[in-house]
């Protein structure tokens, strides 16, 4: 049996446990991880801030958590599948477009950068750059249909 037909996911048994284990790497620096990533999805898009209404440390909680839930869930797409067609759909009446979800994968790929440091290896964010590209597709994918796809894909990116 090969890694794929077990996890019969986007990743790779050795992919999943990489992005498990370099979740659990940022352990302590969570809190500032999630500061960095609004900190750097800002300086890079300022007109993605006026999406955000919240106060943005509660914001950075909630996706560090879902972050952790997704990580998680992330072998178990039948699980994954709803709470990120949920997470979508509300992402829609928070005004996100399709093309988006690519400056917040590079702000994610970025601030993950940062906070590992040496611990980045080529194979963390290769295995880090499939995984919110799975995530990405699959949310992109359940509310914007194809259209939204062909995007996110010719958005480019800036890592
Ligand atoms: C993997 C992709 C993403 C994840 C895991 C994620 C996670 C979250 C979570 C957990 C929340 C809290 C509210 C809720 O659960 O509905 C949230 C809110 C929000 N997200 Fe995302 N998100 C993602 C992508 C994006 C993208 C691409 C944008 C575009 C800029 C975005 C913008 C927002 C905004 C504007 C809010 C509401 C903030 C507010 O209430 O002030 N998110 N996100």
């Amino acid at each position: 049996m090969n890694n794929r037909s077990k996890s019969e996911n986007f990743l790779t048994v050795a992919e999943i446990d990489i992005v498990r284990r370099s979740f659990l790497n940022l352990g302590d620096e969570n809190a500032r991880a999630g500061e960095l990533f609004y900190q750097q999805l800002f300086e890079d898009n300022p007109e993605l801030k006026r999406l955000f209404l919240s106060d943005i440390s509660i914001q950075s909680e909630k996706l560090t958590n879902m972050l952790g839930m997704i990580v998680s869930q992330i072998h178990n797409m039948p699980e994954l599948l709803p709470m990120l067609a949920d997470l979508a759909r509300r992402h829609l009446g928070y005004g996100v477009e399709a093309e988006h979800y690519r400056d917040v994968g590079d702000a994610l790929i970025g601030t993950i950068r940062d906070v590992l440091g040496p611990k980045f290896r080529p194979e963390v964010e290769a295995a880090w750059t499939k995984a919110y590209e799975g995530i990405a597709l699959t949310m992109i994918q359940c509310c914007y249909g194809r259209a939204g796809i062909e995007k996110y894909q010719m958005a480019s990116s800036q890592n």
